[in-house]
């Protein structure tokens, strides 16, 4: 187990509960009997929900598990997942309805139909077919968050091509990387992006990522800031071409063609525990089933009535299966916001709820411990009233926060749903139940009904009530990863090997039951950090730390940070030769960091020390490390090569040194 920080023995204490309005209750899409006949018969209760979908043929088998970590879901069974998620509603009458209504960053607004959806999403398919992409291909996507970006991923999913997006904020080496791995024939980006009123290159990052690439054709590119962007978009020709002249010129029928419940959805990089990030699998059928589920039950979503808005980006797991798959495929009325939260005002957010009448919201912790930092001022000059379901995901939430997010945005009065689950499990795994669950602030309380999760312990036996250890996932759900893109040994060592024995899915978390059972999060048991929300594993900042010609060595940790939940603090032995050890090459580090992963791995704090605290076996102790980072008094250090160096550490840092 880690060890707890202050924060999280504060979450421990609280024990304060929520239970749900009778009005609320009455209306709600979950039933307290759910849990009971999820358990009944699973593959019967996900047969049931399989059928929120429109299937071409139906499945011959539920599950099959034989070929266990590799699972099949819907066996036989064929479908279109872009279908589901546009054609459908349309066909259904409802294409007059606002699927998106999306807001950019300057002001400037599209709300789109689903008829309107259904012909952009048809004529981008045929833009990719033209270009010769064919189902299995892998399309890489690096946009921010405008229209297209959607419409991008349902054209590849309408042709069973696969998406890889790759998050904005990325650098040109990290997307380099991704579009190498998956061998990526097409890449989709734009010319620049907004960002705090400003336009910022995106098209020259890409063209810097793609120098000698050797798998990418073609390169789409959708005009965004246009005019408003400093200098010329670099072009080269016969490979790049503009998304408006390619898709405008297409016909806006295109025939979806039903694939394989198993045929791949798409590939999402994330961080592991070393520093190479993994392409995580994804697959059609199971996948939309559980995105479907979990939305209509978790969010308690009302098709045609509410106005929701994930404020993640569709760079993340939480984008693609709650703003586009899931969403979608339950017949949304969304908000799709390009901006900051702080662009032009820190009231952004709330005038936006306004002025839509946005129900249901759905963000993270460290966004809402921001709003907390800004004021409770802001949201109280909006009118709120609209809101009746908050989520939460990405991180532990802190009790205070949760309350703050509940009195000051809900009204006192909305459920909030805390959802645990990440880019492997592909949708929601353990939240309270709207209308069902009586919350507790901090706690994600238990696994959905078909969802089986347990607390154990080093020797895989769950601990009892009041007990903690690590989290695992005991039965296989639709929406789980099939695999590590190119790498099947990966995916059995990194999830299915820590308890092997028992055949669990090791999720990487600590966590910990309560008295009534309730599960509580209590953050990475393994050397991944989150910031903000981001998977950042220690081992690929400090890789970028030691391709710095400056650095000898170089160790990281995640510390407890007020607002980020963790930020990135760096030790850094520096080279005999480097002349200057000050706040210059803490710059440039800072910068380098910057430059090989990308602003979001950038580390909050570079301390130069003269060693690293080392086992005898030459293991980086980071635990010591952390105390270090959180002005903690240093733990046991009897384990250490040499003890003498934590005090070395220390006194260097304290003498400014
Ligand atoms: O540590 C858990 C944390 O985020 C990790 C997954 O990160 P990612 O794959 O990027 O997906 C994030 C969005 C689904 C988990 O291993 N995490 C996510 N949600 C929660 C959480 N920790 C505590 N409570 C949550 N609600």
């Amino acid at each position: 187990m880690t060890e707890q920080s202050p924060a999280l023995d504060n979450l421990l204490t609280e024990s304060r509960t929520f239970p749900p309005s009778e009005q609320f209750a009455g209306q709600a899409n979950a039933k307290a009997e759910l849990y009971a006949t999820a358990d009944a018969d699973r593959e019967q209760f996900w047969a049931e929900q399989a059928r929120r979908l429109t299937w071409d043929t139906e499945w011959t088998q539920v599950l099959d598990w034989t070929n266990a970590p590799f699972a099949k879901w819907f066996v036989g069974g064929k479908l279109n997942v872009a279908y589901n998620c546009v054609d459908r509603h349309v066909e259904s009458g409802h294409g007059q309805q606002v699927a998106i209504h999306w807001i950019g960053e300057p002001g400037d607004t599209r709300d789109i139909t689903y008829a309107q959806l259904k012909d952009e999403v048809s004529k981008a398919a045929n833009a990719l077919t033209s270009l010769g992409v064919v189902a299995g291909d892998v399309v890489a996507i690096q946009l921010q968050m405008v229209p297209e970006a959607i419409v991008a991923m349902l054209a590849c999913a309408r042709i069973g091509a696969l998406h890889s997006v790759v998050f904005g904020g990325f650098s040109p080496t990290a997307l380099r990387a991704r579009v190498d791995d998956a061998a990526a024939k097409v890449v989709i980006t734009s010319d620049g992006q907004y960002r705090r009123g400003k336009a910022a290159p995106m098209k020259a990052n890409v063209d810097e990522a793609l120098e000698g690439a050797q798998t990418v054709e073609k390169v789409i590119v959708v005009a965004r800031t246009g005019d408003d962007l400093e200098g010329e978009v670099p072009w080269t020709d016969g490979r790049d071409v503009w998304w408006h002249e390619l898709v405008e010129a297409q016909p806006a029928e295109h025939t979806p063609e039903a694939f394989d419940s198993e045929h791949p959805l798409f590939i999402l990089y994330t961080s592991g525990t070393t520093g190479r990030p993994k392409g995580i699998l994804h697959t059609s059928g199971g996948y939309l089933t559980q995105v479907a589920y979990t939305h209509h039950t978790v969010f308690d979503h009302k098709p045609g009535e509410d106005v929701y808005w994930c404020t993640a980006d569709i760079g993340w797991i939480t984008g693609h299966s709650y703003i586009v798959y899931g969403p979608l495929a339950n017949r949304v009325t969304q908000v799709v916001y390009e901006g900051t939260p702080n662009t032009p005002h820190e009231g952004r957010h709330w005038e936006i709820i306004q002025q839509h009448k946005v129900s249901i919201y759905y963000t993270a912790p460290t966004l809402i411990r921001t709003f907390m930092k800004w004021g409770a001022d802001i949201p109280a000059r909006y009118d709120l009233s609209s809101l009746r379901v908050l989520g939460s995901v990405g991180e532990p939430i802190n009790p205070e926060a949760w309350i703050w997010y509940r009195d000051t945005i809900g009204a006192g009065k909305t459920p909030i749903v805390d959802t645990w689950w990440q880019t492997e499990t592909g949708a929601i795994m353990i939240s309270p139940l709207p209308g069902v669950t009586a919350t507790k602030p901090g706690s994600a309380q238990r696994a959905l009904p078909g969802i089986s999760a347990k607390v154990v312990d080093d020797q895989g036996v769950e601990v009892p009530a009041g007990g903690g250890g690590y989290l695992v996932l005991d039965k296989p759900w639709p929406s789980m990863l099939r695999g590590v893109w190119g790498d099947d040994e990966r995916y059995r060592e990194t999830y299915w090997s820590r308890f092997a024995d028992q055949g669990f899915y090791f999720a990487g978390d600590g966590a910990k039951y309560d008295a009534d059972g309730d599960v509580w999060l209590l953050g990475r048991v393994d050397d991944v950090m989150n910031v903000s929300g981001h998977r950042i594993s220690t081992t690929e900042v400090e890789s970028a730390l030691v391709s710095h010609p400056t650095v000898a060595e170089a160790a990281v940790v995640g510390a407890t940070d007020p607002t980020t939940g963790q930020g990135i603090v760096a030790f850094v032995i520096l080279r005999g030769s480097a002349t200057d050890q000050g706040d210059n090459a803490v710059q440039e580090l800072r910068n380098h960091v910057a430059k090989e992963i990308g602003p979001i791995a950038k580390p909050r704090q570079i301390m130069v020390v003269p060693e690293l605290p080392k086992t005898r076996s030459g293991k980086i102790m980071r635990r010591l490390l952390r105390d270090v980072a959180e002005n903690r008094a240093i733990g046991d250090v009897t384990t250490l090569a040499d003890s003498s160096v934590m005090d070395l550490i220390s006194s260097g840092l304290n003498s400014g040194k």
